[in-house]
């Protein structure tokens, strides 16, 4: 190599390492996140916790009646905000009782806690479990779940098991039909298919009532818009949707004198539907606590109103790694973020990194549901017993870590709220 071209290749090299070398993402804590650690230090109890943030959740349920069509009604999804207090909350707050549930212990939990509330499952239990369900209830509870619940049936053999079910038990239920409008999670696929079931459900009418409707679509808006934009995705379901609703008329067109639950959409979507829907009913949950999953563009009115705060158990200059611990010092110097490293109470939780700003996993150490070390650059001015927060990626598994949550006003814990028992 001659010397222009040795220095050609220096100089490529020198901007080539420049380029990648990390920046220093690390910062204080906003006034925001510096008030909560100062009222978690006095009246927190130093463990990891789901902070929800009362101010934020309020501005997310105004987000959502500004954004939902007015000619439907709000269904919460329960699992998304799996705790009895919080959905207490927001079915005031949103004036609705309408809930959609996934789990059975969150069902018998609902219809014991809520028994005024409208129940629809948002995936079809196995006939098994359902029969759980009328085990434990007695005709003395206030929630009647033959007016109250409605159970989603995807197929015809699951429908002929809930048949089986309601003669053996001598009840009578309530059928929601999941119709598959594009995102291919099962259902029934095409309209022709719902004659089979109308029927059956026709036939007998001492334990079955056809009751409506499930069409879930996030995939609208997930979809690359390079293979087909959202608007077009969303037409298309509702065609779909549309299809089902023109074929159980022509059935029998008596259904056009029922009340039945057409029910639509989730967070992702439930922009969509603000102007024009099939749907009479549209569901929502996630959106109104706003983990990372949901920042997307169709959300951008909502805000995070859900945090996981821990404390710092041990605070450590440089970065040290077993077998590589003459590096503590050269890590550093080519990514400032491992100035420094904090080892953290719990872990390898599905979250972000939030607050102070540039913490980051150190994936030569690994993971940790333990004790998870984090590092940071000399920005970071947080010592042991001070709070990391992190932003769960979704709330219906984080929300479930953390015992009960931790509910925040002005920045100050004001309760605890429960969570759903799980079992
Ligand atoms: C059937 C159904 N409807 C609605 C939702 C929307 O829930 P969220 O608003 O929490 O995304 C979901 C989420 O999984 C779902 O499965």
């Amino acid at each position: 190599m001659n010397r222009r071209k040795f220095i050609i290749a220096s100089v490529a090299a020198a901007v080539a390492i420049a380029l990648l070398k990390p920046d220093d993402n690390g910062g204080p804590y906003s006034p925001y996140f510096s008030a909560l650690n100062n009222d978690l230090k006095s009246n927190g109890n130093s463990l990891p916790n789901m902070l929800i943030d009362l101010d934020k959740l309020d501005l997310n349920i105004q987000a959502l009646q500004a954004l939902l069509n007015p000619k439907t009604d709000l269904r919460l999804v329960a699992k998304s905000l799996p705790s009895p207090e919080l959905l207490g909350y927001i079915m005031d707050k949103a004036a609705t009782n309408k809930l959609m549930v996934f789990h059975l212990p969150f069902l018998t939990h609902i219809a014991q806690t809520y028994p005024d509330s409208d129940l629809l499952f948002g995936k079809p239990m196995p006939a098994k479990a359902a029969e759980s369900f009328y085990q434990q209830h007695t005709a003395e509870h206030a929630f009647k779940p033959e007016k109250q619940l409605q159970w989603l049936i995807d197929s015809e053999p699951r429908l002929q098991q809930y048949l089986a079910l309601a003669k053996s038990q001598q009840i009578k239920l309530q059928v929601n039909i999941e119709i598959d409008v594009g995102l291919h999670r099962g259902g029934l696929q095409r309209a022709q298919e719902l004659d089979a079931l109308i029927t059956l459900i026709e036939q007998n009418p001492s334990y079955l009532r056809f009751s409506g409707f499930m069409g879930y679509d996030p995939h609208v808006v997930k979809l690359p818009s390079i293979i087909k934009s959202a608007d077009e995705a969303y037409q298309e379901s509702q065609t779909i949707y549309q299809s089902f609703i023109e074929r159980l008329y022509a059935i029998n067109n008596n259904y056009k004198n029922q009340k039945l639950c057409f029910n639509g959409a989730g967070s992702p979507t439930i922009a969509m539907h603000n102007s024009n829907t099939v749907a009479n009913e549209l569901s929502a949950g996630s959106c109104l606590v706003k983990p990372t999953d949901f920042d997307l563009p169709s959300l951008e009115s909502f805000t995070a109103a859900a945090y996981i705060s821990t404390p710092v158990l041990k605070k450590m200059a440089g970065t040290q790694i077993p077998a590589i611990e003459m590096a503590k010092n050269i890590l550093p110097l080519w990514d400032a973020n491992m100035q420094q490293t904090f080892f953290i109470y719990g872990g390898k939780w599905l979250a972000k990194y939030e607050a102070p700003s540039g913490l980051q996993n150190n994936g030569l150490f690994g993971p940790s549901t333990n004790q998870d070390m984090v590092n940071g650059s000399n920005k970071i001015d947080i010592g042991v017993d001070d709070h990391v927060f992190l932003r769960p990626s979704q709330s219906e598994s984080v929300f479930l870590q953390f015992g009960d949550l931790l509910i925040v006003r002005n920045q100050i814990i004001q309760q605890s709220w429960s969570i759903l028992k799980q079992v």
